[in-house]
């Protein structure tokens, strides 16, 4: 049967900002989902990239002696080089600079002139470079500062070419009101509502101050606004305005677009109103997460030291064990205060002392009671009470709805329910005592094969989190790599898992670390 397709994006990152926990953050949620949706027979694009025009890439480049080309292309391998070690499973990765975009961003412009949505008029107004973000005074804050960095604005006047942006506010307020799930969480949908009753202005999408950006096909003295540049980026990825277009047919409209609460009007805005002007479709769903913050919920920087760094992290926790904390308890959606005791306690409880611990006694029990070989089910058995099975039998539902929903800690929280339950279970049925007589061993072959059939099914559903781990159990099972099955609804019937399968123990999974103090 044909594959549905399924295409989801990240934003693509500023090509000179460091990659930081928080674009880590939603890079591994989106994998989540690739991984996730691959799984489950979907024919997945997942798209990520870096932003490369602007001002602020022309400066730092400058202050590098190099040219902005130069200074991209020195810059990416730290994004990629952690995109690898982070495991992410990208399908594509866009380079603004690259010329199918270059050669789309123009089609797309001139598309929206012969349609008669752009204007020439005098900007004048403030401009945040950081943010690359146009802002009214009414906008700022008291100080005159940007509100979404707090750093200090230019003002600008220049001649520029406008989007006619203020036609669009009723017709996306209408859009939002036919799909009430285009804008997630609705603590979101809310803010963009207010946002655009509070009055709409048209937008400048072009710069003539400097040249490092996407000259305007009809204005060439012009280059053109960066983040409507950056936008067109989720098309442009899809061959859209270059040779071919057959994976734009195949994909668009994406499915999801996932971003940082903070670039939300960009993406729910100025986004659907350009695919609006364009006639061309919108995408299912943008979803907002919120922003990871220090430990007493303050903002993290440099300056202050309270700033945790993804290689710092990966160090001490491990790829997945970093994964899985920040799915399993971040919220998608809220904020959330990260320390090293909240993470530390996560693993141990859940990684060390409950998933590992359960694998590491069942294989230490079938090295010793079974000569190391996944045992057959004695027929005396097959009607016998399995609460492993009677939980896993709603896993597959229970986890995918919370998945399409977004909901990761949901979807393992059902998982760690099973891996809870198969302790509890070892513990009640005590195989030591089934194994000192050979009347209970038809008892203590049908514990083993349960609980190794537990592990299985939970390392197969943790394994878009936790790739490295689920293919390290599933090959200590005798099996292949559970992140290549692409029908994980039968690989995760009760059963599948083969007798005869050699099992090996190997070192623990997850070694218990060292309770972290709470400082102070
Ligand atoms: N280039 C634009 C995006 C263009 S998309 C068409 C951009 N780039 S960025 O490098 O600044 O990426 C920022 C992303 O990181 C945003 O999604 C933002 O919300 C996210 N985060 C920045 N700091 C963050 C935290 N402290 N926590 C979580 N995410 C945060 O914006």
């Amino acid at each position: 049967m044909a594959k549905e397709p399924f295409y989801l994006t990240t934003p693509i990152y500023y090509v000179n900002g460091e990659p930081h926990i928080g674009t880590a953050y939603t890079t591994i949620a989106a994998d989540t989902v690739a991984r996730w949706q691959r799984m489950d027979g979907r024919d997945v694009m997942f798209l990520t990239g870096l932003d490369e025009h602007g001002q602020k890439v022309a400066q730092a480049a400058a202050e590098h002696g190099m040219t902005p080309q130069e200074w991209c292309d020195s810059q990416v391998p730290q994004f990629t080089d952690l995109w690898r070690e982070f495991n992410i499973s990208n399908d594509d990765f866009i380079r603004t600079t690259q010329p199918r975009h270059v050669q789309g961003v123009q089609k797309f412009m001139q598309m929206l002139y012969d349609a008669g949505y752009l204007y020439k008029g005098g900007y004048k107004g403030y401009y945040c470079t950081p943010c690359e973000t146009q802002w009214t005074l009414s906008e700022l804050n008291e100080d005159k500062t940007c509100p979404t960095c707090g750093r200090p604005v230019d003002f600008i006047e220049e001649e520029n070419w406008f989007f006619k942006l203020s036609e669009f506010g009723d017709k996306l307020l209408a859009y939002y009101d036919e799909h009430p799930n285009f804008i997630r969480p609705a603590i979101r949908e809310h803010e963009i509502r207010s946002f655009i009753k509070s009055g709409m202005h048209d937008l400048s999408v072009s710069r003539t101050t400097f040249d490092w950006g996407v000259p305007l096909p009809f204005d060439s003295d012009h280059v053109t606004y960066v983040w409507v540049d950056a936008l067109i980026n989720y098309i442009t990825a899809l061959g859209w305005g270059s040779d071919d277009a057959s994976k734009y047919e195949r994909y668009w409209p994406a499915n999801f677009h996932f971003v940082g609460k903070d670039i939300i009007r960009f993406h729910c805005v100025i986004w659907p109103a350009m695919l609006m002007a364009a006639g061309m479709p919108i995408p299912e769903h943008v979803f907002a997460h919120g922003f990871l913050m220090a430990a007493d919920g303050s903002k993290m920087s440099k300056s202050k030291g309270n700033a945790l760094y993804p290689r710092e992290l990966i160090d001490r926790y491990g790829v997945d064990a970093y994964r899985y904390y920040f799915m399993r308890d971040v919220t998608f959606g809220a904020d959330g205060n990260i320390s090293h005791e909240r993470i530390t306690q996560v693993y141990n409880a859940d990684l060390a002392n409950s998933y590992g611990n359960l694998f590491s006694r069942v294989s230490n029990m079938t090295v010793k009671y079974c000569d190391g070989v996944v045992p057959a089910v004695p027929d005396s058995m097959k009607d016998a009470d399995n609460p492993l099975k009677d939980i896993a039998d709603g896993l597959y539902e229970k986890y995918r709805a919370c998945i399409n929903d977004i909901d990761f800690g949901g979807a393992l929280s059902a998982v760690m329910e099973l891996v809870h339950r198969a302790n509890l279970y070892i513990e009640e049925s005590a195989p030591w005592n089934l194994a000192k007589s050979e009347e209970t061993r038809d008892q203590l072959v049908f514990v083993l094969y349960n609980t190794l059939e537990a592990c299985r099914i939970a390392a197969l559903f943790l394994a878009p989190v936790m790739p490295t781990t689920s293919a390290e159990l599933f090959s200590r099972l005798g099996l292949g790599d559970p992140t290549a099955i692409d029908d994980v609804k039968h690989a995760s019937a009760w059963g599948v898992l083969p007798a005869g399968n050699q099992v090996t123990k190997g070192d623990a999974l997850f070694p218990r670390l060292a309770t972290e103090k709470k400082q102070g």
